[in-house]
């Protein structure tokens, strides 16, 4: 049977149980201090646990972060495979074959954590696999847990805003491309590079060229015993870095032309009885 057939079989038995409940629990990039109450409080109840892992024996960086929060793995906690690929047939494959599992578990009653480094609504595989859920079976219930994002982070690690008054943020993969990126520093105050390592010589070579490079940081696996902080660039020229990197880059020489006020109708009133 196929990922999909074997979903939709699933699916199918679902609707006729007592279906858990999926839940997102961001853990915050790396720190467990960093995890919130909430998403504690989701892994020592009685759900089952489901951590991604980029294949067969690959360590999870979420489940790391719990386990060094002192929680220990329970035995049922069950590995999701999602490869590192572009590949959209491989990952929509990747994704319908862990719906099937997740739904196969579901199915039993309990509900399934979902363990996601940093926070679940930002570039998570949680969005993808929510997606694909609710999409096979639409009545499944899905609660997200928020997080501290890896940028919040390292904003933080540095001590610095990460923007501020009518500054402009633009948070995006590297993968846009060295065209995309230039463009972006035209229009930001602050800019956050993710997933960094295939273009970082061309990324540094732009900064170079604009005269940013003094104005960037880069961070590397935050919140872990192999955390690194780069203030200036110069060390990192041709070599490979982690896939837990991002850049920080600030420019300064962007006039940020305030957005014009806004007219000052206030808000209607809610309907009689709304929460206000
Ligand atoms: C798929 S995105 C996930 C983003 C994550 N959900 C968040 O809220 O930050 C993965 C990218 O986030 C960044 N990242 C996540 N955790 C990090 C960490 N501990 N240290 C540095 N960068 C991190 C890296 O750029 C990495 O390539």
């Amino acid at each position: 049977m196929s990922g999909t057939q074997l979903a939709a079989a699933t699916a199918a038995e679902l609707i006729a149980t007592q279906p858990g409940r999926l839940i997102g629990v961001s853990l915050g990039p790396g720190d467990p201090d960093l995890i919130t109450r909430r998403a504690f409080a989701r892994l020592t109840s009685s759900a089952r646990w489901a951590y991604p892992v980029t294949g067969p024996g690959a360590r999870s960086h979420a489940l790391e972060i719990a386990c060094r929060a002192g929680l220990a793995v329970p035995a049922d906690a069950l590995a999701l495979h999602f490869p590192m690929t572009r590949d959209r047939v491989a990952l929509t494959a990747a994704w319908q074959q862990a719906a099937a599992h997740c739904l196969t578990a579901l199915a039993g009653g309990r509900d399934l954590a979902f363990l996601v480094e940093g926070d679940a609504s930002t570039y998570s595989t949680f969005g993808h696999l929510a997606a694909t859920l609710r999409d096979l079976a639409p009545g499944l219930a899905i609660e997200v847990i928020p997080g501290v994002t890896s940028f919040a982070a390292a904003a933080a690690r540095l001590a610095e805003p990460l923007v501020s008054d009518a500054g402009v943020l633009a948070v995006i993969p590297a993968a846009y491309g060295i065209e995309v990126i230039d463009r972006l520093l035209d229009q930001c105050d602050t800019l956050v590079l993710l997933k960094v390592n295939p273009l970082l010589d061309q990324v540094l070579a732009l900064l170079e060229r604009r005269g940013l490079s003094g104005h960037a940081r880069y961070l590397e696996r935050l919140g872990t015993a192999a955390e690194r902080v780069l203030l200036g660039l110069d060390g990192l020229h041709g070599s490979r870095v982690p896939y837990l990197s991002l850049l920080l880059v600030k420019n300064p020489g962007r006039h940020a032309t305030p957005p014009a006020p806004m007219a000052s109708s206030p808000l209607p009133d809610p309907p009689t009885g709304s929460p206000r």
